[in-house]
């Protein structure tokens, strides 16, 4: 990201600088991933009203008002929420927005991915745990790992910055992790493999990225571990000749201290860590044109109050605050 001392700066009370904000645009999603939502668990999320889109647009400008650089669309399944394309172009046309990405399952990229290039989109994350179709079926409840492989491949040659997320999964995949790794190496693609989060009980049977680091290496050979890119502080990054790959681990490191997020939820709901319980709704303010004041004030003040590092995660389903 480049450097313009014109922004503003946001920081909190660490003198941490927030710049990016992952904005949550809807909490629907085509798949049911059972670690994402629990089945049965998820009856508020589905119901609630999410934001709309002039309201999305508003709160991308106050936050790039106040500082905020990147964002990064989330959901739910940002990419199934209607108009998308549209919202990526003016949100991408923020002035202070820099860079515009999403979190997704794959399924949309096939039929989106070169629109949403050249609406302005710089780049996806795709939630990729299995190549096994069986695998993918018992993981997501639905049959449709080919139409996300397609996705990839449509997204890599649009000319989309494209990454992988592989939540690590103890008895399901943790024996497919090389073959994860091969196939985005075999693409060119970084792969992050992400402890699982989820309850206590849930976390202490995490994969974590120390058992997962040793049967790469019995497979791959030598991965030399890698600086920290300041960008993404959260990821330990590792090499194998010129391809890369990382760990995000949540449960066994806390890597908060690097911090430099805010998240909106679907439902207008301002939040500081996805940790976190407390938040703010600003939906009110979002659908009210003459409250900009106010609505730049809640980001700041947003920004102030987050905390170092939080105890521990507990983010009952990603797509009720945003993944
Ligand atoms: N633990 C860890 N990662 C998760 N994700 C979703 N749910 C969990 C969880 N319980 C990941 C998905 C998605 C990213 C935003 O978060 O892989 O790509």
């Amino acid at each position: 990201m480049t450097e313009d001392s014109t922004r503003p700066v946001l920081r909190d009370r660490f003198g941490r600088r927030i710049r990016y904000l992952r904005l949550s645009v809807t909490s629907a999603c085509q798949l049911d991933c059972f670690y994402c939502t629990p089945r049965g668990r998820d009856g508020t999320a589905r119901s609630a009203t999410c934001l709309k889109s002039e309201h999305l647009i508003r709160a991308a400008e106050a936050a790039a008002r106040v500082g905020i650089e990147k964002i990064r669309l989330t959901g739910g399944e940002p990419l199934a929420a209607p108009g998308i394309t549209e919202l990526v172009g003016r949100i991408r046309a923020v002035p202070g927005v820099s860079t515009v990405l999403a979190t997704t399952n794959g399924l949309a990229l096939e039929t989106l991915a070169v629109p949403l290039r050249r609406a302005g989109l710089d780049g996806v994350n795709v939630s990729l745990d299995t190549l096994s179709p069986a695998r993918f079926a018992a993981i997501t409840g639905s049959s449709v790992l080919e139409k996300v492989l397609r996705g990839i491949d449509a997204a890599l040659g649009s000319g989309l910055s494209v990454k992988l997320n592989a939540v690590m999964l103890r008895n399901i995949n943790d024996d497919e992790l090389p073959a994860l790794a091969r196939y985005a190496r075999s693409h060119g693609l970084f792969v992050r493999f992400i402890e699982r989060m989820g309850p206590v009980s849930e976390m202490a049977r995490s994969f974590t990225r120390a058992e997962a680091l040793e049967v790469l290496r019995a497979d791959l050979g030598p991965l030399e571990p890698l600086e920290v890119d300041p960008e993404h502080p959260h990821v330990e990054r590792f090499a194998l000749e010129a391809w890369q790959m990382g760990f995000i681990s949540p449960v066994t490191t806390n890597f908060c201290a690097g911090c430099d997020k805010l998240r909106l939820t679907s439902d207008g709901r301002l939040m500081t860590c996805l940790a976190q319980t407390r938040s703010a709704s600003i939906a009110d303010l979002l659908r009210d044109p003459a409250a900009q004041r106010e609505l730049d004030a809640s980001f700041r003040r947003a920004a102030a109050s987050k905390s170092f590092a939080s105890a521990t995660c507990d983010p009952w389903g990603m797509r009720r605050i945003g993944g």
